[in-house]
């Protein structure tokens, strides 16, 4: 194991921010009361509750009372997918999605197949975004849900949820009163402004880990007057949406990183953005054959999705982690697995492409010096394997 590591993984989960352990330490020791009971010391915890209730409605617009704490963003995924369509049960069973969505909607998606719905998958093209007349042409009165993720995982490019979001105003204004919109805003959130008024959604996610807080807290955004089937049964909590003793230290820390996200979103975005930039303009001067993978304009500005030719990214990424520089292949989730990532082939992209695809994912703590060392290591392990690829050969 190299002495120097170097962390490009910060979509996948990111440090989390002293400032946020503080605050969530203090909960932990001072804070033991159950939000529930009527004493003192319920009241407190539930005071707690309600101020991170208050940061994050306010990093996404939101009101107070339309947030609802989850154990993370699979939850909260799992929640507004299956609980809104087990509510509109009624009005109509078909479902349009996007082709590159996280797990916890896609799986969710197959699931209702299995139980009946039909599920429209909105393909992406070669730049990774969805286009807004394959929605409409997909649109059915009997259309009940349509979910589609902000910002994607693995190569960050951004979906036009605004437009969407308006066309489903139109929709709802022409009468067709019980079409709703959610979105996985997961990796959105901290990373870019988020409204969800202006965004035009329903149902927004979003999960602790990805900005600077520990794993294990969510939230989802449920706008007044949507219907919702919880999915734990259990106590009243959260306005009878999830059930559970709620977990007081976690939800501090997402109100803390929530409110220093909002604070901090533009210092922390350029940083972001210029060390990517840094990084892709060195990998494209000093690497051959290397195919960068989205829309170039309509993504994160912290992400950089990389196909190298003639390579298997799992190999790349062990030489990489070899030399302390920690990055990922196909979506953290289901890495470990061999098969070329869905999200790189639904850009259209050949096989040995998609298994050649890596992600590197910049965040608040990284530094120039770690965009140079990771070049350094990067170079040497592409051309280390290229040498010895049978790939390789075949071409020549
Ligand atoms: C787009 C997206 N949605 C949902 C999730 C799941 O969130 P969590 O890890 O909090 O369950 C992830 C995590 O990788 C994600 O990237």
């Amino acid at each position: 194991m190299s002495a120097r590591r170097v962390y490009l993984d910060n979509s996948a989960t990111t440090p989390v921010d002293p400032r946020v352990a503080a605050a969530m330490a203090r909960a932990v020791v001072e804070v033991f009361g159950n939000a529930s009971s009527v004493h003192g010391f319920g009241q407190q915890a539930r005071a707690a509750i309600d101020r991170a209730r208050r940061e994050v409605a306010s990093l996404v617009g939101a009101k107070q009372n339309e947030i609802v704490f989850t154990s993370g963003g699979t939850e909260a995924n799992n929640l507004a997918v299956r609980g809104l369509c087990e509510a509109s049960l009624a009005h109509g069973r078909h479902v349009i999605t996007s082709a590159i969505e996280h797990p916890s909607v896609a799986g969710v998606c197959v699931e209702l197949e299995k139980r009946g719905w039909e599920v429209t998958r909105l393909p992406v093209y070669h730049n990774g975004v969805v286009r807004l007349e394959d929605l409409t042409r997909a649109l059915r009165p009997d259309t009940v849900l349509i979910t589609v993720m902000l910002a994607n995982n693995e190569i960050g490019t951004v979906q036009p949820v605004g437009e969407i979001g308006a066309l489903v105003r139109e929709k709802r204004a022409a009468g067709q009163r019980h079409l709703s919109l959610h979105t996985d805003a997961v990796q959105a959130a901290g990373r870019m402004p988020l409204n969800v008024d202006e965004l035009g959604c329903d149902l927004l996610t979003i999960s602790a880990h990805k900005f600077y807080a520990p794993k294990g807290t969510g939230a989802l955004y449920v706008r007044r007057g949507v219907r919702l089937h919880g999915q734990n049964v259990g106590g009243h909590q959260e306005r009878e949406r999830r059930a559970g003793t709620e977990n007081v230290p976690g939800i501090v820390a997402l109100g803390e990183a929530a409110k220093l996200a909002r604070e901090e979103l533009q210092q922390r975005s350029a940083h972001d953005r210029a060390l990517r930039d840094r990084f892709e303009a060195e990998v494209r001067k000093r690497i051959t054959d290397v195919v960068m993978n989205g829309d170039r304009e309509q993504r994160l500005g912290h992400v950089s999705n990389i196909s190298f030719r003639f390579i298997e990214g799992e190999g790349l990424l062990i030489n990489l982690d070899l030399e302390g520089v920690a990055v990922s292949t196909g979506s953290a989730c289901s890495s470990g697995t061999l098969e070329p990532s869905p999200v790189i082939r639904a850009l259209g992209v050949d096989d040995e492409l998609a298994r050649g695809s890596i992600r590197f994912s910049f965040g608040k703590d990284n530094t120039g010096e770690d965009v140079d060392y990771a070049v350094e290591v990067l170079v040497r392990a592409v051309e280390r394997l290229r040498a010895l690829s049978p790939l390789t050969l075949a071409s020549h």
